[in-house]
C-alpha cells in the first residue's frame, strides 16, 4: 500500500543528537550546568565518572562538544545539503532555566532555538525536539534530589510549557524524555543519573526507589503532553524508548519465559504512556515485592490524560538471555540484564553492541502489535572509531553497510509487516560526545569532526563516504541503498 509504506514523500529521513553531546557553549553562555557538564570522560569499560560539580583538572568532553553552539549555520547547510527532511535534536533544559527552579526562563537560551528552528527551517527542514535529553539542571538533581522529589515535576512541566508556547509554530514534532527506560538498570549509576537525577545506590531500596523516581517521570511526561495538545492541538508529541530486545538463549520454556518476563523492563514507560495507566504485571510486582509507591489519584488522572500519539525509539542491538546465566550488570552499557549472554549468531561492534538489522524488524512489530500507534526510530547507528585520510576523506563502508542493512529490515516492515513508521532519524548525524563513554573517537557521523578524546583538533568539518551514500537514500526516499 502506497499510501502508507515508507515510500510515502512525506517519510521524514534526517539524522538526530543531543543538546549536551554537540552543543558545547556551556561555559561562555548564559547556560547552567546539567547533569552531563558534571560528568568526566571515560572509556570502554571505563565509566564516566560523575562529580561534585565542575572540577578544575578533570575534562568534562560535553564543554566544548563538537561546538555546535558556534557552527550551527555550517553544519544545518550540510544536512540541507544531504536532502534532511528533518533533524533531531534536544533544548538544553539548563539554557531556558538554568538551575531549573527560576521563575522566568532564559531569554538568550530562548533566542538560540529560535535561531537554530529558523535556520532549519530555511531549507525545509522539520526541527524533532527532545524535551529532556539527560540534560537536567545539575542544580535539580543536587538540590531537590532529581525526579525522587515531586517539585521536579512542575518545574520540568513549567520549562515544557515555555518551550511549547515560544516554539508552537516552529515545532510540530516532540518527544518528551529521551531513553526513560534506561534506568529500569537502577545499579549503573550513569542512568539513574542522567535519567532523573537522581542515584538509586543512595537509597535502602535502589529498585524502589527507581519505580518512585519512575512514577514522577511518568506523570510529568503525562502533564507535559496535556499541556502541549492544549497549546497547539497540532502537535504530534511522543515518548523515547531505548529498544533492546531481549532474545531467549535456547528453546527451553524457562528462557522463554524469562525472556518475555524481562521485555517488562522495556515496555513498562510504554505501557503507561501509550495506554495511560500502569499494566497489571507492573502493580503485582509492586505488591510482591513491598514496594510502597506512591501514586496518587490525581497522579492517575494525569497518566490517564496524557498518552502519546506516537512512539519515539532507538534501536542499536539486541540481547540475549540464558536463564543460567547470572552477570553483573553495574557497569555495562549494552543493555544487558543479569542474565545476558552472547549470541552467536551475531557480532559485535568495538564497544561490544550487537549488531543485528533484523532485531529491528522484531521491535518494530513488537511495538506496533502492542500498541497500533506510529513509530519514528529516532536513533540507529553504528559507533566506530573512524580514520581520517591525508585527503580528508574517510572511507567508513562498515557504516554504511550497518545503515543499509538496517533500512532494509525498516522497508520489510513497513511493506510486508505493514507497520506505521513516520521516519528515521540515524543517531549523531555529525560526530559527537558518546553518551556512554564519554569518548571522541566513537563516532557515529556522516560527517567527521577533527577533535579527540582529550579535546585537541581544529573542529573542522569533512565528509565521510556515508555522507554521499545517504544522501542517495534520502534523494530516492530509500530506494537506493
Ligand atoms: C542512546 C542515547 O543511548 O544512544 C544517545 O540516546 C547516545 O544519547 C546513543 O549517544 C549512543 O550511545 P553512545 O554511548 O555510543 O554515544
Amino acid at each position: 500500500n502506497k499510501e502508507t509504506n515508507m515510500l510515502n514523500k512525506d517519510f521524514l529521513w534526517g539524522g538526530a543528537l543531543a543538546a549536551h553531546q554537540f552543543e558545547g557553549g556551556v561555559l561562555d553562555t548564559t547556560k547552567g550546568l546539567s547533569v552531563a557538564d558534571v560528568m568526566t570522560a571515560g572509556a570502554h569499560g571505563v565509566p564516566r565518572e560523575i562529580t561534585d560539580g565542575v572540577i578544575e583538572g578533570k575534562y568534562y568532553p560535553n564543554h566544548i562538544g563538537i561546538d555546535f553552539y558556534h557552527h550551527y549555520k555550517e553544519d544545518i547547510a550540510m544536512f540541507a545539503d544531504m536532502g534532511f527532511k528533518c533533524f533531531r535534536t534536544s533544548i538544553a533544559w539548563t539554557r531556558i532555566f538554568p538551575l531549573g527552579d527560576e521563575e522566568q526562563p532564559d531569554e538568550e537560551g530562548l533566542q538560540f532555538y529560535d535561531d537554530v528552528f529558523d535556520e532549519l527551517l530555511k531549507y525545509g527542514i522539520e526541527p524533532v525536539i527532545t524535551l529532556s535529553h539527560f540534560e537536567m539542571p545539575y542544580h535539580l538533581a543536587k538540590e531537590y534530589g532529581g525526579f525522587m522529589n515531586r517539585k521536579t515535576v512542575d518545574f520540568f512541566v513549567k520549562f515544557a510549557e515555555v518551550c511549547f508556547k515560544r516554539y508552537k509554530n516552529k515545532v510540530k514534532y516532540w518527544m518528551t524524555f529521551n531513553e526513560i527506560n534506561n534506568q529500569m538498570n537502577f545499579v549503573n549509576d550513569i542512568y539513574g543519573w542522567t535519567n532523573s537525577g537522581a542515584h538509586f545506590g543512595n537509597y535502602d531500596n535502589p529498585e524502589e526507589a527507581m519505580y518512585q523516581c519512575a512514577h514522577h517521570t511518568l506523570v510529568a511526561s503525562a502533564k507535559a503532553v496535556k499541556i502541549g495538545k492544549e497549546i497547539n492541538p497540532d502537535f504530534l508529541i511522543g515518548n523515547m524508548i531505548s529498544m533492546v530486545p531481549f532474545y531467549p538463549y535456547s528453546c527451553s520454556p524457562k528462557d522463554q519465559l524469562l525472556a518475555q518476563q524481562l521485555m517488562h523492563d522495556r515496555f513498562f514507560f510504554s505501557d503507561v504512556q501509550c495506554r495511560g495507566h500502569y499494566p497489571a504485571y507492573a502493580l503485582k510486582m509492586f505488591e510482591r515485592k513491598g514496594f510502597n509507591i506512591n501514586i496518587t489519584d490525581e497522579d492517575k488522572k494525569a497518566l490517564s490524560e496524557g498518552t502519546v500519539d506516537y512512539i519515539g525509539f532507538s534501536y542499536y542491538m539486541s540481547n540475549t538471555v540464558d536463564s543460567n546465566s547470572i552477570r553483573d550488570v553495574s557497569t555495562t552499557t549494552d543493555g544487558s540484564s543479569e542474565h545476558s549472554v552472547k549470541n552467536p549468531y551475531i557480532k559485535e561492534t568495538d564497544w561490544g553492541w550487537a549488531i543485528d538489522p533484523e532485531g529491528l524488524r522484531y521491535v518494530l512489530n513488537q511495538f506496533y502489535e502492542r500498541y497500533e500507534l506510529p513509530m519514528f526510530i529516532v536513533e540507529n547507528g553504528f559507533g566506530a572509531i573512524d580514520k581520517k585520510e591525508e585527503d580528508g576523506s574517510c572511507h567508513d563502508s562498515y557504516r554504511i553497510d550497518y545503515l543499509r542493512a538496517h533500512i532494509e529490515q525498516m522497508k520489510k516492515a513497513v511493506e510486508e509487516d505493514g507497520v506505521n513508521l513516520m521516519g528515521y532519524t540515524p543517531w549523531g548525524c555529525i560526530d559527537c560526545i558518546s553518551f556512554t563513554t564519554g569518548e571522541m573517537k566513537k563516532r557515529y557521523g556522516f560527517i567527521y569532526v577533527d577533535r579527540d578524546n582529550e579535546g585537541n583538533g581544529t573542529l573542522e568539518r569533512s565528509k565521510k563516504d556515508s555522507y554521499e551514500w545517504y544522501k542517495k537514500v534520502i534523494a530516492s526516499n530509500g530506494e537506493v541503498l
